[in-house]
Order: structure tokens, then C-alpha cells, then sequence
């Protein structure tokens, strides 16, 4: 299917949203996004979303029933394939068996290292770094009933040098890989769904 309908899931900035919003407003994606969900009220992703006159949706989590209405939301709004872009809750299984085969999530490492529990956001690049680590890069990953484990669609690689921070290694990983493959991937997904 092609111009498939975009659920994007935030809990955060959302820089890798604004990779989507762009690539979709300058023809590089068929698709659309026709929500923008988050967990968290004040994340920017959803200021991102409104600024562009998407519906930008916030779900208390602290609320009874918050992943039937987070799947609820999806199917509302038709939504044919959801993108967790820095989404930092676990997903629910029933929405995983829903969206089967159609639920991605970008990753800041080189999957399967630096991956599962506890990993996430700036921890990952700390980890990185503590470990002494030469490379790193990002993952974009089909999502499945485990935490970064699905099949990986694209991964990319940089170097860390010697005198990267966790924050500066968080800031290349985002604008040289992740704003990129996350584009590239909805790209390639949207011939084949
Ligand atoms: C990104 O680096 C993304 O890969 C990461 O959170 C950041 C969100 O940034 N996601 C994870 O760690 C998921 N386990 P953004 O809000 O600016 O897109």
C-alpha cells in the first residue's frame, strides 16, 4: 500500500517526528501522519504536531484502560502503520498483535547491543561511551512482543571519538542517522504494506 496513514508515537522532543512531518510536506514520503500520540503532556513532539496542523493527542498513562485508548485512538484515526520516534513506554501486547508487522521503532544503537531494559534515550549513549565503545549509530526495527528485538529494517553506523560526550554522540546519532533511516525505512515499508 502506498501513502499509508502514520500514527507517530512521542514521549519527548520529537526531532525524529520533524523528520517525518518534513519528508512528508517535501514529497520525499507518499504517506501522512494523521496523529501524533504521547504519554507525557508537555512532550514537544505534540507542539510539533499542532504546529503543523496535525492532531496531537495526549493519553494520561496514570489512567485505567490507557492502552485500550492508545489502540482505540490508532483505529480511530485509520491509522495502517504506527512509528515509535523516541516513544519511551512499553508497548502494550494486544496493540503489538493489532498492528502486527506494521508497529516500527527507531533505536539510538547498533541493535542488539546496547538494547532492551533500561536502555533508552541519553543511557543509551552513556552506556556507549562507558564502554568504551569506537562505533555506534541507530536502529529502525520492526516492533515485536519483546523490548528491540523485532527484525531490523535499516541500521546505520558512525564513529565515537575520543572525545564525545554521551550528549554530543546523542546529538550525531539523531541528525546523521536517525532523522535519516527513520525516513528511509516509512520509505521502504511503504511499497511493501
Ligand atoms: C531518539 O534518540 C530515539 O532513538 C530514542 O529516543 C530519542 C528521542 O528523540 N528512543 C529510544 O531510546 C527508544 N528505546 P526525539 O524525541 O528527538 O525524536
Amino acid at each position: 500500500m502506498r501513502g499509508l496513514r502514520l500514527g507517530v508515537l512521542v514521549s519527548g522532543s520529537g526531532s525524529n517526528l520533524q523528520s517525518i512531518i518534513d519528508a512528508a510536506e517535501n514529497g520525499m514520503l507518499e504517506s501522512q501522519i494523521v496523529c501524533v500520540i504521547s504519554n507525557k503532556e508537555q512532550a514537544y513532539g505534540l507542539e510539533r504536531a499542532r504546529k503543523h496542523h496535525i492532531p496531537a493527542i495526549y493519553i494520561n498513562p496514570k489512567t485505567e484502560g490507557y492502552d485500550e485508548k492508545l489502540l482505540k485512538t490508532l483505529q480511530d484515526h485509520k491509522v495502517d502503520m504506527v512509528v515509535l520516534a523516541g516513544y519511551l513506554k512499553i508497548i502494550d501486547k494486544d496493540l503489538v498483535e493489532a498492528y502486527k508487522g506494521r508497529i516500527i521503532n527507531i533505536h539510538p544503537s547498533l541493535l542488539p547491543k546496547y538494547g532492551g531494559k533500561g536502555y533508552y534515550g541519553i543511557h543509551v549513549h552513556e552506556a556507549v561511551i562507558a564502554a568504551g565503545e569506537r562505533e555506534s549509530g541507530a536502529t529502525v526495527h520492526h516492533v515485536d512482543a519483546g523490548i528491540d528485538t523485532g527484525e531490523t529494517i535499516l541500521q546505520r553506523k558512525l564513529e565515537v571519538y575520543e572525545e564525545d560526550t554521551p550528549q554530543s554522540l546523542q546529538q550525531r546519532i539523531l541528525s546523521e542517522i536517525e532523522h535519516k533511516i527513520l525516513v528511509e525505512a516509512i520509505a521502504l515499508l511503504e511499497g511493501r504494506l
